[in-house]
């Protein structure tokens, strides 16, 4: 093996390619490859896209028009740059990213990682530029090495499932990332035990459809999510579990259940609904209604009183009517979140709903603004409701200023506080004196 050869990865997107790319790096760390603080000097460089909304794979266009001076100045200095397109932008466009900007050396989409190290090799020994938009039957994650033995930080996210089956009408996750593959159960057991070995105490378990999982479990039976989270709050060490994101459709008696007794998993439940309106939603093939996603909620609460609720709203989809709107304001207020994202819709190449008729980009953005105002507000109230209260806190990593310390709250509140550094990885009762829209502060309780 030659030198250490330098990497750098772009991660863009939801949290599942954050995992990716820890894993395409492990895997690249088996060839000599360390990491880079910036693309300057990099011998690789890989952007892990994300395509669910907005001029996507513009962005990916421009950042690579800004790699192209420093791979002009490594091959000057007589290095080699080589750039890999990877994530949901490779998948959706495949071999048109070569044609628009020659410099790529490879296209990798996201079923197809546990290739790279082979096409990268390639690549740089003259082979030409390489592309995998495969979606193999294989898991790849067996094919992918661990994150390296050394000590990780103490939260940790675990995929167990990929893909989706869903095909709401506005979302291109179904064609970047396939049909729905649930890991088996007895892998992700290992992977959370190795973690917890390595110090992490907090894992969230990924999936673009994750309570729809059903891996296969050593007894034959296909598990659950509620019977996986069950096992895994076994492991010693493990102190608590999390999961997203999640389709209301795939909220089981059983896992509702584990969120009211099974003390590790967290009360937090990011579960979107993108609409109020019972004829939006439809439109949106979302396959419920306002009322029965009220009513869950209702089911969820009884469970578990404190769980703080998040979602995912679409504002502008096509046909939305001004009364359309005000019914996902209603269920807002209805629902009383802890924290959401929201979103103009975007059209999407090749998803249904981007053939019909659009909302004005107006309408979007004024319905937008005044839906983030009323979801501002109720996560305010929220955070402001922690004012006086200990919770217990995750310590993670230092802050910004020197002695303080970040954490996490069992709401995925952050949680800012003076402590010793040693206490990172611990659990530690935190008494919380003030409260921002984003962050908590407060002091170790007595
Ligand atoms: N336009 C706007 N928002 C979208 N989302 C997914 N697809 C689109 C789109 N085409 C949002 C949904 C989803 C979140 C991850 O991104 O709210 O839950
Ligand atoms: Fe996309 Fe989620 Fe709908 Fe699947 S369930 S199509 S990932 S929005």
């Amino acid at each position: 093996m030659g030198k250490a050869k330098k990497l750098f990865i772009k991660t863009y997107g939801c949290q599942m390619n954050v995992y990716d790319s820890e894993r395409m790096g492990s895997a690249l760390a088996a060839d000599g490859y360390v990491p880079a603080d910036s693309p300057k000097d990099a011998d690789l460089v890989i952007l892990n896209t994300c395509h669910i909304r907005e001029k996507a794979a513009e962005k990916v266009y421009s950042e690579l028009g800004r790699l192209k001076p420093l791979s002009e100045a490594k091959a000057a200095s007589g290095g080699q740059m080589t750039v890999a397109v990877a994530g949901c932008v490779a998948q959706a466009e495949g071999g048109e990213i070569l044609s628009r900007q020659p410099m790529v050396d490879l296209v990798v989409g996201p079923q197809a990682y546990h290739r790279l190290p082979g096409m990268v090799a390639r690549a740089r020994g003259g082979e030409g530029a390489q592309i995998d938009t495969e979606f193999p039957a294989e898991d790849k994650f067996d094919h992918l090495p661990e994150a390296p033995k050394a000590r990780r930080a103490p939260a940790a996210f675990l995929t167990v499932q990929e893909g989706c089956d869903k095909f709401c009408a506005f979302c291109v996750v179904p064609y970047t990332r396939g049909s729905e593959v649930s890991r088996p159960a007895e892998k992700v057991l290992a992977e959370a035990r190795g973690l917890v070995e390595r110090g992490v105490v907090e894992i969230t378990l990924l999936g673009q459809n994750v309570n729809a999982y059903h891996g296969a479990g050593p007894d034959g039976a296909d598990w659950s999510l509620a019977r996986l989270i069950r096992e895994l709050a076994k492991i010693e060490g493990l102190e608590r579990l999390r999961y997203t994101t999640s389709h209301p459709n795939d909220m089981t008696e059983d896992l509702i259940a584990t969120h009211g007794d099974e003390p590790k998993l967290m009360p937090y439940l990011h579960l979107p609904v993108q609409a109020g309106s019972d004829r939006v939603l439809k439109a949106m093939n979302r396959r419920h209604d306002a009322a029965s996603y009220i009513r869950l909620i209702e089911r969820i609460r009884a469970a578990r009183p404190d769980i703080a609720i998040s979602g995912d709203f679409i504002t502008g989809f096509p046909g939305e009517m001004d009364a359309d709107f005000e019914a996902t304001m209603a269920l807002v207020r209805e629902v009383r979140y802890a924290s959401a994202y929201s979103f103009k819709y975007s059209p999407r190449p090749g998803t249904p709903a981007a053939e019909a008729e659009q909302v004005p980009e107006g309408q979007k953005a004024e319905r937008l603004a005044r839906l983030q105002a009323l979801l501002t507000e109720q996560q305010t109230a929220f955070q402001q409701a922690c004012i006086g209260r200990t919770l217990p806190v995750l310590i993670e990593k230092p802050g910004r200023h020197p002695g303080q310390m970040v954490g996490r709250s069992p709401y995925l509140q952050a949680v800012h506080l003076d402590c010793d550094p040693g206490l990172t990885g611990r659990i530690v009762d935190v008494t919380i004196e003030k409260a921002s829209a984003n962050s908590l502060s407060g002091v170790l309780a007595a």
